[in-house]
C-alpha cells in the first residue's frame, strides 16, 4: 500500500518519477505527489490519480525541474484523501521532505511531544509527524541528516518504507525500511529507490532488496552505504532481475485484469514447468525436495494467507487431506497472529501470498518461526519479503499481476499447491499409483482447457448484461468448488461493488435462502460429479423461489442445463483440479459486470494491490 519512487542522477527527475508512479499506482490511488530539488525544494501534490497530479503540474506556473526527486502514490490510512494529506510532507523549516509507506503506530504520542516543542502540523497524517521528528532531532543533537533519520527511527513504532530529501544536501537521498518493502536500483550514473522493481526495470536490472531496519544513503556520485539502526554496516548482494518491461504493460488489452485472465493458459503452464512430467510419472518441487524428510513426517499442515490467497489455501485443505492424508488447518493470517496459536515443531506451515508483502501474512510467519515451525512460502513476486523470510518455498511464476483483483496468481497458486499435494501424497504412499498418474495427466491438460473456456467470453459477456443491475448475488459450490464460490463472490464485490456472498451449496437452506427472490442471481458451480444430484436439488430450491440461476456445468451435463436460466459449459476434469477451470468464467463474469456498471476494473475504490499495513 502506497507506492514510493525516488531518483538521483543526471536526468530530469520529474518525467522518470511520474512514469514510475504510474507503475506504482496499483499500490494506492487516493493521491499522488512529487518533490524535486533544484536549489529550492518544490512539492507538487494532488488528491486523486497520477493523471490528476500531472494535469495539476501542467497547469502550474513553476516548471518541474531537478535531477533529484521522489514521488508517492497514496492509499490513505491516517487522514482522508485530500491535497493536504498527500505526500511528500515537509518539516517545519521547509528543508526536509519525506514520503512514507506504512503506519507510524505511536504517531499520536510523538505528535503531542512535538506540539509541546512548538511544532505545528498541516495534515492529519502520521507521516508528517515523522518528518518533524527528524527535524527536531537533527536540531537538538546537531546531527548530519543520515544520523538524524536513524535516531528518529529508533523512536518509531510501526511499519515504514521512507525516502527523505534534504534541501541542504542536494546530492543525497536517504531511504529506510521496516516491514514495508524498499528496493534500491543501481543504474549507470543513476540510482533509484522504489516499493518494488517495476519503476526501476526500464533503467537497470541491478537491485538490492533492503531489509528491516536498513537505512541507505545514496550519493549522486554513486557512493552508497547501507547500515542498520544499530549502525552495523550491511553489505547486501546486488541481484540481477529477470523482469521484462512488456510484462508491466497492457499488451493490447483494455485492462490489466483482462490481460491477466487471458494469460492464464500460459501462466498455469509456467507454474508447472520443470515440476511436472506426466509421461514419466513425476511431480516435484525443488523447494520441497530439499526438506522432504521433514515435510513428509509432518503431523499437520497449517496454511496461512489473506483474501484470494486464503481461498487458494482453502482448496489446499481439500487437496492435501485427500491426496497426502495430512490434516490441514487454514488460517486467516490476521487472526492467527493475534491469538497465541498452538504450533508444534513438526507442523508444516505454508504461507501463500501473491505480493509477498502482505503485512498480516508476514507477521504470522514470524510467529510460526519463533515457535520453531518450518515455514514454506508460495509467492509470486520474486525477492519479496515473504520469499526471503520463509525457510523454503516455491515461486508461482505468474509474472507481474497489476490488476488489483487477483486472477492469474490464484490459478498459479492452485497449480503449485496441487503439485505439492501430489508430490507429498506419492512420497508418503497415500495415493494409489493409478490415481496419481491420472491426476498428473489431467493436470497437464489444464492450460488447453482454460483456453477453451476463454473462448466463451462473448457468452459470459451476454450473461453479465442480463444480471448487471443486481444489488446482491449468491455464489454456491460444494467440495473443491466451495472455495471457488467464495472467490467468485469476492471478485464480483471488489470490482463491481455488488454485494455478493459465497456459501457451501448445502448451507443455503440454513439462512441465505431467505434472500432469494426474482432479483437475486445465484451462481452455482455445478461440475462436481460426486454430488451432482445434491447440486441439482439445490438449484431446484433456488428456482422454486424464483432466483436467477447461472450454472457452471460440464459439457456432458444433461439435467442442469434444462433448469438453469443461464449456463456456462466448461470441459470435464478430475474433481481436485476443477477449481483451476471453474474459476475462469467467474473472473470473466465479474470483469464484464464491473465494466458495464462503469467501474474502474483495475483500480477498484478503496483497494490496493499490496496490503503492507494491518
Ligand atoms: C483479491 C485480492 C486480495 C489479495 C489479498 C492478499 O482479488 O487481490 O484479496 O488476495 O490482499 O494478497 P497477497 O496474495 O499479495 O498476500
Amino acid at each position: 500500500m502506497c507506492g514510493i519512487v525516488a531518483y538521483i542522477g543526471k536526468k530530469e527527475a520529474y518525467p522518470l518519477i511520474v512514469d514510475g508512479l504510474r507503475k506504482m499506482e496499483y499500490r494506492g490511488y487516493d493521491s499522488a505527489g512529487v518533490a524535486l530539488l533544484d536549489q529550492e525544494l518544490s512539492i507538487y501534490k494532488k488528491k486523486g490519480k497520477v493523471q490528476d497530479l500531472e494535469n495539476f503540474v501542467l497547469n502550474s506556473k513553476i516548471k518541474p525541474t531537478g535531477t533529484i526527486g521522489m514521488g508517492h502514490t497514496r492509499w490513505a490510512t491516517h487522514g482522508e484523501p485530500s491535497d493536504r494529506n498527500s505526500h511528500p510532507h515537509t518539516s517545519g523549516n521547509g528543508d526536509l521532505a519525506l514520503i512514507h509507506n506504512g503506519i507510524i503506530e505511536n504517531y499520536a504520542t510523538l505528535k503531542d511531544a512535538l506540539i509541546e516543542l512548538g511544532h505545528t502540523f498541516k495534515s492529519d497524517t502520521d507521516t508528517e509527524v515523522l518528518v518533524h521528528l527528524i527535524e527536531e532531532i537533527q536540531k537538538k543533537y546537531d546531527l548530519p541528516i543520515e544520523e538524524a533519520v536513524k535516531k528518529s527511527l529508533e523512536k518509531v513504532v510501526g511499519a515504514y518504507a521512507i525516502v527523505v530529501m534534504d534541501k541542504k544536501n542536494p546530492d543525497l537521498i536517504i531511504g529506510a525500511r521496516n516491514s514495508s518493502p524498499l528496493v534500491f536500483g543501481l543504474g549507470e550514473d543513476e540510482f533509484f529507490l522504489a516499493s518494488d522493481a517495476s519503476p526501476i526495470i526500464k533503467y537497470t536490472n541491478k537491485v538490492i532488496y533492503l531489509e528491516d531496519e536498513d537505512v541507505i544513503s545514496i550519493h549522486r556520485n554513486g557512493e552508497y552505504k547501507i547500515s542498520n539502526l544499530q549502525n552495523k554496516t550491511n553489505n547486501h548482494q546486488i541481484k540481477e532481475l529477470d523482469l521484462k518491461l512488456e510484462e508491466l504493460e497492457k499488451g493490447g488489452f483494455d485492462h490489466f485484469m483482462l490481460k491477466e485472465i487471458y494469460q492464464q493458459p500460459a501462466t498455469i503452464e509456467q507454474s508447472m514447468k520443470g515440476r511436472l512430467n506426466a509421461s514419466e510419472g513425476w511431480a516435484i518441487l525443488g523447494g520441497m525436495s530439499q526438506h522432504i524428510n521433514r515435510i513428509s513426517k509432518s503431523k499437520r499442515i497449517i496454511m496461512m494467507a489473506c483474501g484470494t490467497s486464503w481461498h487458494s489455501a482453502l482448496i489446499g485443505e481439500y487437496l492435501f487431506e485427500e491426496i497426502a492424508r495430512i490434516p490441514v488447518e487454514v488460517e486467516y493470517a490476521s487472526e492467527f497472529r493475534y491469538r497465541n496459536p498452538i504450533i508444534y515443531e513438526d507442523d508444516f506451515i505454508i504461507a501463500l501470498s501473491q505480493s509477498g508483502e502482505t503485512a498480516d501474512t508476514l507477521a504470522a510467519i514470524e510467529i510460526a518461526k519463533e515457535k520453531g515451525a518450518f515455514v514454506y512460502g508460495i509467492v509470486n513476486v520474486v525477492g519479496s519479503s515473504i520469499a526471503r523470510i520463509t525457510d523454503s518455498g516455491s515461486y508461482i511464476h505468474a509474472g507481474p499481476e497489476i490488476g488489483v483483483a487477483s486472477t492469474k496468481a490464484f490459478t498459479s497458486q492452485l497449480s503449485v499447491i496441487t503439485l505439492m499435494a501430489l508430490y507429498l501424497g506419492h512420497e508418503r504412499g497415500k495415493i494409489s499409483e493409478g490415481y496419481y498418474r491420472q491426476l498428473l495427466n489431467e493436470l497437464e491438460t489444464v492450460p488447453r482447457k482454460v483456453e477453451q473456456i476463454l473462448k466463451k467470453n462473448d457468452h459470459i459477456k451476454y450473461i453479465a448484461s442480463e444480471i448487471k443491475n443486481a444489488s446482491n448475488a449468491l455464489y454456491l459450490g460444494r467440495g473443491y468448488n466451495f472455495p471457488v464460490a467464495l472467490e467468485g463472490a469476492l471478485k464480483l464485490k471488489e470490482i463491481s461493488y455488488i454485494h455478493a456472498e459465497g456459501y457451501p451449496a448445502a448451507e443455503m437452506k440454513h439462512g441465505p435462502i431467505a434472500l432469494i427472490d426474482m432479483y437475486m442471481p445465484v451462481v452455482v458451480i455445478a461440475t462436481n460429479k460426486s454430488a451432482y444430484e445434491k447440486i441439482v436439488s439445490n438449484i431446484q430450491e433456488v428456482k422454486a423461489r424464483k432466483g436467477i440461476v447461472i450454472a457452471i456445468i460440464n459439457e456432458d451435463d444433461t439435467m442442469i442445463r434444462e433448469i438453469a436460466d443461464f449456463f456456462i459449459e466448461i470441459p470435464a476434469i478430475a474433481e481436485p483440479l476443477s477449481p483451476l477451470l471453474s474459476v475462469i468464467p467467474l473472473q470473466l463474469l465479474s470483469y464484464h459486470i464491473a465494466l458495464m456498471r462503469g467501474c474502474n476494473v483495475d483500480q477498484p475504490r478503496n483497494l490496493a494491490k499490496s496490503v503492507t499495513v494491518e
